[in-house]
């Protein structure tokens, strides 16, 4: 974890008048593993400035010969505006190795249902996730719930018909559109608690303890399909979740860490030790970044674990946790986009 790579742009594709998917080719020796549903962190040289930025693949493993990222515009977005203009085949993106939780591995003896709810460039790792349970799990079904404003907004929507042609049953496809012309007929509206009630009402029936439920889209969107899970019973730990949006760490999180102080921590980098002064009102990383360390890092909001490091000593208190898993808090790994000190004889290393 950590490892910077480099591919080659090989295909540019647009799917969308403001999403393109970029292709790389995998390397011939050393291809690039990863599961469905995670991410790389694309670093990017833009006018001279160096933006780094999470994308989730929306290729499958073993499954597709690129490795494939969709990147939707935001408005004013540095790196979404340069990669839907700029980025052409033959080019070389530097990156970090695949990361991220948000992963379901196929197993081809399981019998399952896997409910997938997106909305916009959510789709993506959801993209990933659903080829990989329709193609290596015989046994399995998949229902998507995909919204969108218009039709034409709706990302991989050729690619999804296509699916659904070939699994028929096996792949229930349900879209959602908040700005519908007068010929649509499917469902109309956000995906909120009372579209995630009546859409779990009418998929098929199946066993509930072998239904995992997997989430990918605006904030807002993912609270209102949490509450309408809720009110159809689903167990939480069936519930799995990835935001692609920031937000700044608030003074009530900071605050919930309790007294914190102006603390030296040391960093272990390309072997050797940089000692880092962190005031109170600073991530680690923040400081580490203030004082000119090449850190890596991407959303800077304890969601994508680029900056994960494994504690050596001391004690490193986090506002956010949830982008690693129980294994990772166990074996003392800490996200320092969000670690503060909560001792003084701090010892990390990136990892
Ligand atoms: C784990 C992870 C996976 C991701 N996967 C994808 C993906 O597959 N496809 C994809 O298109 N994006 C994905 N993103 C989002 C992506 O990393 C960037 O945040 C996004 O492209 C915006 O970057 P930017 O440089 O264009 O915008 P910036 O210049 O960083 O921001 C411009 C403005 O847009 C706001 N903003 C930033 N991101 C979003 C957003 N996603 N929606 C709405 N407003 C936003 C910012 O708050 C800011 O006000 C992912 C993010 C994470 C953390
Ligand atoms: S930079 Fe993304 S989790 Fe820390």
């Amino acid at each position: 974890m950590g490892n910077t790579i480099s591919l080659k742009v090989k295909d540019v594709v647009r799917e969308t008048s403001d999403a393109v998917t970029l292709h790389f080719k995998q390397p011939l020796f050393r291809k690039v593993k990863y599961k469905p549903g995670q991410f790389l962190t694309l670093n990017l040289d833009i006018d001279g400035q160096k933006v780094s930025r999470s994308y989730s693949m929306s290729s499958a493993p073993n499954l597709d010969n690129t490795v494939a990222v969709t990147v939707k515009k935001v408005e004013g977005g540095v790196a979404s505006n340069y990669i839907n203009s700029k980025v052409k085949p033959g080019d070389t993106v530097s990156m970090m190795e695949p990361m991220g939780n948000f992963t379901l591995v196929p197993d081809k003896n399981s019998k399952r249902h896997v409910v997938l709810f997106g909305a916009g460039s959510g789709i993506t790792p959801l993209m990933s996730i659903l080829k990989s349970i329709l193609f290596f799990e015989p046994a399995s079904t998949v229902s998507l719930v995909y919204g969108n404003r218009r039709v034409d907004n709706i990302i991989f929507k050729e690619k999804l018909q296509e699916l659904k042609n070939k699994f028929g049953n096996r792949f229930n496809l349900v879209y959602c559109l908040t700005q519908p012309d007068r010929s649509w007929s499917g469902l109309k509206g956000r995906i909120d608690e009372a579209v995630t009630v009546n859409v779990i009402n009418m998929l098929p029936k199946f066993d509930e303890a072998s239904t995992e439920y997997y989430l990918c889209g605006p904030d807002g969107m993912m609270e209102s399909v949490k509450e309408g899970l809720k009110k159809v019973k689903v167990p939480k730990e069936r519930i799995h979740i990835e935001s692609f949006t920031s937000s700044n760490e608030s003074e009530e999180a900071l605050a919930s860490l309790g007294d914190l102080t102006t603390t030296e921590v040391t960093i272990l980098l390309d072997g050797e030790q940089h000692k880092v002064t962190v005031p109170p009102d600073k991530s680690i990383l923040d400081a580490a970044l203030d004082q000119g360390l090449d850190m890596p890092f991407s959303c800077q909001s304890g969601l994508c674990t680029a900056c994960r490091c494994r504690v050596k000593s001391g004690e490193v208190k986090m506002t956010e946790s949830d982008g690693l898993t129980e294994d990772e808090l166990k074996q003392g790994y800490a996200l320092i986009c969000v670690g503060h000190p909560a001792s003084n004889d701090i010892v990390i290393e990136p990892s």
